[in-house]
């Protein structure tokens, strides 16, 4: 089993090797992938950081070079490289073909995945082709950038939590390096424990969309239970992390984390209290959420603090709030 697992890791590699010569030294490469990354802005240097790489439109550039060198077949199918065909004449053919490609790092450094980004949009194609869940690479367990990010998430005891991959990437080149993105997904347990190794302050970044907010306001109670101190910064609608420190440079953009950064619990009232408006049913039912999610705060001090700030935003009696929020640690129990 350690052996599968380690020659999974080899060929992820050398995948990741070819992906990056494709793109520095292909023609291909260089007409497509390398002026793509060059239009968003993205340095040599940055590039060179991320491993990021170019994978040949060709239906098996990749494959047949790698059963060439002496990977079989089986063990591509495996790192989640290869697509197999039943039945078919050849091995199979390439998962990724004429994209970008992101690898995605474990902890330690090693590549166990990948994210490829389409060139140009097109409906019949999803922007982003990942790699499946492999032996090595569980979805859930992992947040983009971790391994570029760790040392500098100890240092600033502070941890940028954004959606993208592209997000990661531009917030590095703009000097911001304490930052990992959930991909796209709502967030796990393991993964805000992976964070809570290095820190226990998270900032989450959202994509500018009210819609996705929203979403994610529910998912992100998991945080708190994790005991970990979460704040949150929006950007302008239609904007994510990565357009917008494009659109103002790196040093509005850290003027805009420090002044727009507000505590999960204070952001999560204000957002429902809007929503609410002044239908006393509605108002009824943020005061439960919001006591549900400060109830979820392990720190009884920290807890105690929220139960007052938040009777002052919903202009509740503080008391009230405390003993609805013994009642439901009660229940829970
Ligand atoms: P976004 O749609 O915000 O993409 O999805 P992005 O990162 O800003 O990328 P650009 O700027 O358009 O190039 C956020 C993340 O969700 C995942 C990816 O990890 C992406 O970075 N995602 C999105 C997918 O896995 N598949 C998709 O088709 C779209
Ligand atoms: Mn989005
Ligand atoms: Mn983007
Ligand atoms: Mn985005
Ligand atoms: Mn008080």
């Amino acid at each position: 089993r350690q052996n599968a697992r380690e020659s999974l890791y080899i060929v992820l590699n050398y995948a990741k090797n070819f992906y990056q010569q494709q793109l520095h030294q292909s023609e291909e490469g260089h007409a497509v992938g390398l002026s793509y990354f060059k239009e968003r802005g993205f340095s040599n240097e940055i590039l060179k950081k991320f491993e990021l790489g170019y994978s040949l439109d060709n239906w098996d550039a990749f494959s047949k070079e790698a059963l060439k060198k002496g990977y079989s077949a089986e063990v591509l199918e495996k790192a989640g490289l290869l697509i197999h065909k039943e039945g078919g004449k050849t091995a199979g053919y390439d998962r990724f073909r004429g994209r970008v490609i992101f690898p995605i790092h474990n902890v330690a450094g090693k590549v166990i995945a990948f994210g490829a980004r389409i060139l140009k949009t097109d409906k019949n194609q999803p922007k982003y082709l990942n790699s499946p869940e492999t032996e090595v690479y569980h979805k859930s367990d992992i947040l983009y950038g971790i391994y570029q990010a760790k040392n500098a998430i100890r240092q600033q005891e502070h941890c940028y939590l954004v959606e993208g991959y592209t997000d990661v990437v531009s917030l590095h080149q703009a000097g911001i390096e304490n930052v990992v993105a959930s991909s796209g997904t709502s967030l796990t347990t393991e993964q805000i424990r992976l964070i809570g190794r290095f820190t226990p302050n998270i900032t989450i970044l959202y994509d500018g969309d009210v819609a996705g907010i929203k979403a994610a306001l529910r998912g992100l109670d998991l945080v708190l239970e994790e005991g970990l101190n979460v704040s949150v910064v929006l950007f302008p609608d239609g904007d994510d992390p990565d357009s917008y420190v494009r659109k103002v440079g790196a040093e509005a953009f850290k003027e805009h984390l420090r002044k727009a950064a507000k505590d999960f619990i204070t952001f999560k009232t204000e957002i429902l209290l809007q929503d609410a408006g002044n239908d006393p049913f509605r108002l009824a039912a943020v005061i439960g959420e919001v006591v549900n999610s400060i109830i979820k705060i392990p720190d009884a001090i920290k807890r105690q603090v929220f139960f007052h700030r938040t009777s002052e935003m919903m202009k509740v009696d503080e008391q009230m709030l405390i003993t609805e929020g013994n009642k439901l640690l009660r229940k829970q129990q």
